[in-house]
């Protein structure tokens, strides 16, 4: 069965852990369903793992609608969580309202996922008020990496933690289903778990949410280079991917590939009529 917003909300109420994964594509959507993930999120991350970018801020809309729409087509029970990309709805409500749309429509996510706090309210307000079920982000939001200065934990001072959890009400209050907190410290990420009625899912933000995402690429071994100290690898794809390519291009070259049982025959008579007329 669909899960839904309600589906969340009684996870939390029960204690049952939400899982959530990032997926940009109907093979991997489909996986993951069949495996039983709560939610897919079509990060904006795919700028990164699957479009090569340094960071989130050139992806678009388009891009977005794109992998949307392919994740929805393979994700039959699983939430499906679009983010809203970099200048998609920080510009005007009615953008946000409409980007926002787009996704529902042309993407067919049941969520759509947008960066901030108290700043993007408005937009939450707007795009709840047009019936579409918005998943805020706090913490290390990717979107604000230059304002940031690089990609760097949030909220380690009293000040900066009290904003995260003030933040964290207030987006709740506007209307979002859900949070995700990344990238800052378990205890404050427990206190907003304990303080909000929506659920919490944590990436590199303790135990102590409702639930947890990771980037697909991340936890089956898939990133090459750098992996923050959150990642757990669960398996290593990666290398069975490398593997298995190596193996086909040597089986290919040496000719073992493609073998009897991967070729079409053809009757004896007609081989050799073929063979009389154009060897
Ligand atoms: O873009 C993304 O993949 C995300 C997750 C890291 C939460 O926003």
């Amino acid at each position: 069965m669909k899960n839904t917003v309600s589906t969340l909300l009684k996870q939390k109420q029960s204690g049952d852990k939400i899982t959530m994964l990032t997926a940009y594509d109907y093979t991997t959507a489909k996986i993951m369903d069949e495996c039983g993930v709560n939610a897919i999120l079509i990060g904006d991350s795919l700028g990164m793992v699957m479009l090569g970018y340094e960071n989130t801020l050139p992806v678009t809309m388009e891009d977005m609608v794109h992998h949307t729409a392919a994740v929805s087509r393979g994700a039959e029970n699983a939430f499906v969580v679009a983010d809203m990309p970099f200048m998609s709805y920080q510009v005007s409500v009615a953008e946000a309202v409409t980007n926002a749309g787009r996704l529902i429509k042309e993407g067919g996510a049941n969520a759509v996922k947008l960066e901030g706090g108290a700043e993007v309210c408005e937009q939450i307000k707007a795009i709840v008020n047009a019936s579409i079920p918005v998943v805020a982000h706090l913490g290390l939001t990717p979107q604000s990496v230059n304002a940031f200065g690089g990609f760097k934990v949030q909220g380690k001072s009293l000040e900066k933690a009290e904003k995260l959890i003030n933040d964290a009400m207030k987006i709740q209050e506007a209307g979002a289903c859900a949070v995700v907190l990344e990238g800052i410290p378990a205890k404050i990420a427990e206190i907003i778990t304990k303080r909000l009625v929506i659920p919490t899912i944590g990436i590199g933000a303790g135990n102590g949410c409702d639930g947890q995402v990771l980037v697909y690429q991340d936890m089956l071994g898939l990133t090459t280079g750098h992996t923050a100290k959150f990642v757990r690898v669960f398996a290593q794809v990666g290398e069975l991917m490398r593997n298995g390519i190596s193996d086909y291009i040597a089986e290919t070259k040496n000719g073992n590939f493609p073998a009897v049982e991967h070729t079409y025959s053809l009757d004896e008579d007609i081989v050799k009529a073929l063979e009389k007329k154009f060897l």
